[in-house]
């Protein structure tokens, strides 16, 4: 690769050990990319911390603490080396627990100890602890064009599909070595071509609430895989949690990091625009027998009508949902035997606590959750074996990552799923 006499002098050590690993690693990960130089970055959106059980027990026992945290599982260094203060705008995303509901999660005292000890170091290397899957709505919203290194597939297909920004999904190691030297490999979806559409998607029925849109994205990325959808014929224009859970799920069934909604999105202002002049390589319709489909392969493993948890907040709830469910929940009361958890940033719980929208949660027997979630952070009420969701990402994730059946529906009949304690869910 290519590198500027900045990018060399930091490569010499002029920035320190540390960001010597990290642009030492950069121009590996670059080089067997086939990039041919580095672009800057000051927007990255990360998971540094101790997030999961495997790195807080590392962090606990390594004399390094945090220090080898990072120079480990983000600067790929067993030496460990001092991290200096992030250099590029830095976010953190979701984290294993919430500490504010550890009893709840089932995560010990000691746990919450190493986890708040991990938060107050990314903290300290001045990395914005937003905490969240879903950076976007809590302030790290980034302009067309502007150049990223996201991590979270959800969030990195919103970034680059909805507001424009430029990110390839990134891992642990490139996104904390973009931390430290603001630059990141120039490749992928960094680059004009690679961000026209491949595949057209014409739509035949009606797309209305979010489970809708996540069924149309479920079915959707099983379809193209890892290319860049173009959909055609929206009739109504989503909000932002809609497009939120339509990208979520076209990441999770398949590994599409980018899409175009005609007239919707910023660079697909036509179908000229979004497919750059370029024929499509396949046309594909979404109709009603396209729509069934993605429902039963979502509702594949639920057979108990039983409900012994309601998951809510995948990626973590907006404002708006938050406020949606309230209005369905206020008055009511959850069943003895069904527990709801919530999960949202937890700048909009703040939010949620000044509104009263937490106090109504609380009071119909739930919890409005933060900085995590039950396929992220492995927790979910002792006892679960039928879960109940209103996201396609989670009904994807949590079988197979718990073992448990989950039930896929909107938001009204998760709800009422809480209320009564059974499923009665079913395709409208
Ligand atoms: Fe976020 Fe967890 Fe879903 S981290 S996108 S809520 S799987």
């Amino acid at each position: 690769m290519r590198l500027t006499a900045g990018e060399q002098a930091m490569l010499d050590g002029a920035g320190g050990q540390a960001v010597q690993k990290a642009m030492d690693l950069l121009l590996r990960y670059g080089e067997a990319l086939g990039a041919e130089r580095l672009v800057d970055t000051n927007n990255v959106c990360a998971t540094v911390g101790a997030t999961t059980p495997f790195i807080r027990d590392y962090a606990a026992q390594h004399p390094g603490g945090m220090d080898a945290v990072f120079s480990e599982f983000s600067l790929d260094s067993s030496q460990v080396v001092k991290i200096p203060k992030v250099k590029a705008y830095s976010s953190h995303l979701q984290q294993g627990i919430d500490p504010n509901h550890a009893e709840q999660q089932g995560v010990t005292a000691e746990l919450v100890q190493i986890y708040r000890k991990g938060e107050a170091f990314v903290g300290g290397l001045g990395v914005q602890l937003l905490n969240t899957c879903t950076p976007y709505q809590v302030g790290n919203v980034p302009v067309k064009g502007e150049h990223c290194a996201w991590m979270e597939s959800s969030a990195v297909i919103y970034c680059n599909s909805v507001l424009g920004g430029r990110t390839n999904a990134e891992g642990r190691e490139s996104a904390g070595a973009a931390m430290l030297t603001g630059k990141i490999p120039y490749w992928g979806y960094h680059l004009d071509q690679h961000r026209l559409g491949t595949h057209l998607i014409e739509l035949e029925v009606d797309v209305k609430d979010t489970a809708d849109w996540g069924l149309l994205g479920y079915y959707v990325g099983e379809m193209v895989q890892e290319r860049v959808p173009v959909l055609n014929g929206i009739r109504h224009v989503p909000n932002l949690a809609r497009l939120k859970h339509f990208g979520a799920a076209a990441s999770s069934s398949g590994g599409v990091e980018m899409y175009h909604l005609i007239g919707v999105t910023p660079e697909a202002g036509s179908r000229e625009e979004a497919f750059g002049g370029r024929r499509p390589l396949a046309t594909l319709k979404y109709g009603a027998a396209e729509r069934a489909l993605a429902y039963e392969r979502l509702n594949s493993t639920a057979r108990e009508r039983r409900v012994d948890y309601v998951m809510l907040g995948c990626p973590h709830y907006s404002i708006e949902q938050i406020w949606e469910v309230c209005q369905l929940l206020e008055g009511q009361r959850i069943h003895a035997d069904t527990s709801l958890w919530i999960f949202t940033p937890s700048a909009i719980k703040q939010i949620a606590d000044r509104n009263g929208y937490t106090r109504i949660i609380t009071d119909a027997g739930g919890y409005l959750m933060t900085d995590t979630c039950s396929a992220f952070g492995r927790v979910i009420p002792k006892g679960t074996k039928v879960a109940a969701v209103d996201s396609a990402k989670q009904a994807h994730y949590l079988p197979a990552i718990m073992g448990v059946q989950a039930w896929f529906g909107t938001t009204a009949e998760c709800i009422q799923a809480a209320i009564t304690g059974r499923w009665s869910g079913r395709l409208e």
